[in-house]
């Protein structure tokens, strides 16, 4: 029942420079556009993993978008109508800065990602940062990850989140060019072209002015909302312009395993853990009918047991009330389409995240994801994820015994009594780190790849992606961070 995600289009600290005379939306001079690298893996059961040369982007709503003498272009309550009266005019007045990814709560290190909800203010002070990310190709484009048949495994720290915190990674199926056009020629670089199960209403749908007011719908399948008390994996589908919004989710706390997730609990939520999902087909292929989602969890290298006796599993049956939109059959069209991936912290003034953690949904009291109380009580609070895998059924090497099988070390297996406070608490914390086995043979791709489409990146600092145009464009220089074809 996730609400639509709250955005703050914050004013980056922008490093005012002269902006070059431009002729569209396109990317102003001000702040370069520089996105933190973030290593991921992409796994076959023969091949091993290959690690991928991919990084993250900023939305494009938290961006400073402003006239060439600095006049901003959004007002508190949208957007300046002398200055964006219509969708052209609006990319003629208007340019998009470059992030700066510190100041919005980002850094990356390797295969990692840390994501802070609260930054530090230039008093000290914490103040709101809440970031959203996707995962971007060398090619200046979305990964489009096609994971029907398959699965994808990464490491998540959720132990500084608190109740009303949500550390989100999911999957929306954007386009992957971030709808780039002529008034949006920075598209996926850019962080645009946001749509979820939500319908958002946004500013700008695909990085251009959205005059109709008209929601972007799209399939959304969320692999892990949580946090250090609660979580839930749900798909949201779509058919015919409209989504399952609430989803048919799979909460452990809600289906009454009260004992499993949270600090020292079967899933001992003060330590990092490696989450994987496969998305399992009728017939075994990556182009058959979804018919299932499976989930487990490995830590300290151990494969937990499941919370429900019969595995944490979704399948049609659990998908029933998502009927109308063909359940888990359309949101299986959409992942073997390809979705992209998507990263998010943020919390709740509306509803204090009580779909996720409270009442039947979790121990948290309805009041404390309030947040004025986080940011009073859990300034630092933020979420890590790593060594992100994805690919064949078993090929993400999670555990030695490789993929889905129903195989489970025994340990502590909690039971749905709500009362039942016997929580065997099990020998402490072995420092042994969830060290995956796959022995994989870890190259870097030197994607050259194809050449590079209209309005795409050429050039720029730190570009690895496509140098030529396909014709009959031209790579243009911008600045030293970014060139495109024009
Ligand atoms: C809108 O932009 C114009 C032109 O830059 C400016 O004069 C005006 O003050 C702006 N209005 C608001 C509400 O910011
Ligand atoms: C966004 O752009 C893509 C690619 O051009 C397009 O398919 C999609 O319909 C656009 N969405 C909206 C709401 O305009």
């Amino acid at each position: 029942m996730a609400p639509s995600r709250s955005m703050y289009a914050t004013l980056a600290t922008a490093l005012l420079a002269a902006v070059d005379t431009v002729n569209a939306q396109q990317p102003g001079t001000g702040t370069p556009e520089v996105h933190p690298k973030l290593s991921t893996y992409q796994c076959t059961t023969g091949g091993g993993c290959v690690q991928q040369d991919t990084s993250v982007v900023l939305d494009w709503n938290y961006r400073w978008i402003h006239t060439k003498d600095s006049n901003s272009c959004t007002t508190n309550s949208g957007i300046n109508a002398t200055l964006c009266p219509d969708e052209a005019t609006c990319a003629q007045n208007c340019v998009i800065e470059g992030a700066t990814y510190a100041s919005s709560g980002i850094a990356t290190s390797g295969d990692s990602m840390t994501m802070n909800q609260y930054v530090k203010g230039a008093d000290g002070s914490p103040q709101n940062a809440s970031p959203r990310v996707y995962l971007l190709g060398p090619d200046g484009n979305y990964v489009l990850m096609k994971l029907l048949g398959q699965e994808l495994s990464f490491e998540v720290d959720l132990s500084t989140l608190p109740c009303g915190e949500n550390g989100a990674l999911y999957l929306s199926e954007m386009d992957k060019t971030g709808g780039r056009n002529e008034y949006n020629t920075g598209g996926a670089n850019y962080g645009s072209g946001y749509c979820d199960a939500q319908c958002p209403v946004q500013t700008w749908t695909n990085g251009t002015l959205n005059t109709a007011h008209s929601g972007y719908c799209c399939n959304e399948m969320d692999i892990l909302e949580g946090n250090a008390y609660a979580n839930a994996f749900t798909p949201h589908p779509c058919a015919n312009g409209d989504c399952d919004k609430s989803g048919c989710g799979f909460n452990p706390y809600a289906q009454g395993y009260h004992n499993y997730w949270g600090p020292g609990q079967t899933l001992d939520t003060s330590k990092p853990f490696t989450v994987v999902t496969q998305f399992i087909t009728n017939d075994g292929t990556t182009t058959g009918t979804l018919s299932q989602i499976n989930r487990y969890y490995v830590q300290n290298g151990v494969k937990l047991p499941a919370a429900a006796p019969g595995g944490d599993v979704i399948n049609a049956n659990a998908c029933s009330s998502a009927a109308n939109y063909d359940g888990l059959a359309n949101m299986g069209a959409a992942l073997g389409r390809g979705m992209v991936l998507t990263f998010s912290i943020w919390n709740d003034a509306g509803g204090n995240m009580n779909w996720l953690d409270s009442g039947s949904n979790g121990p948290c009291s309805s009041t404390e994801g309030n947040p004025t109380n986080i940011i009073a009580n859990h300034p630092d609070t933020k979420v890590v994820f790593r060594n992100i895998r994805w690919g064949d059924i078993g090929s993400t090497g999670t555990t030695s015994g490789g993929g889905g099988s129903t195989t489970v070390t025994s340990k502590t297996t909690s039971k749905p009594t709500s009362s039942s406070t016997s929580r065997v608490t099990t020998t402490p914390i072995s420092t042994t780190k969830v060290t995956t086995t796959t022995s994989s043979k870890t190259t870097t791709s030197t994607a050259a790849g194809p050449a590079q489409s209209h309005w795409g990146q050429c050039g720029g600092n730190g570009w690895t992606g496509p140098k030529v145009c396909a014709s009959p464009y031209t790579c243009k220089v911008q600045n030293d961070w970014y060139a495109q074809c024009l």
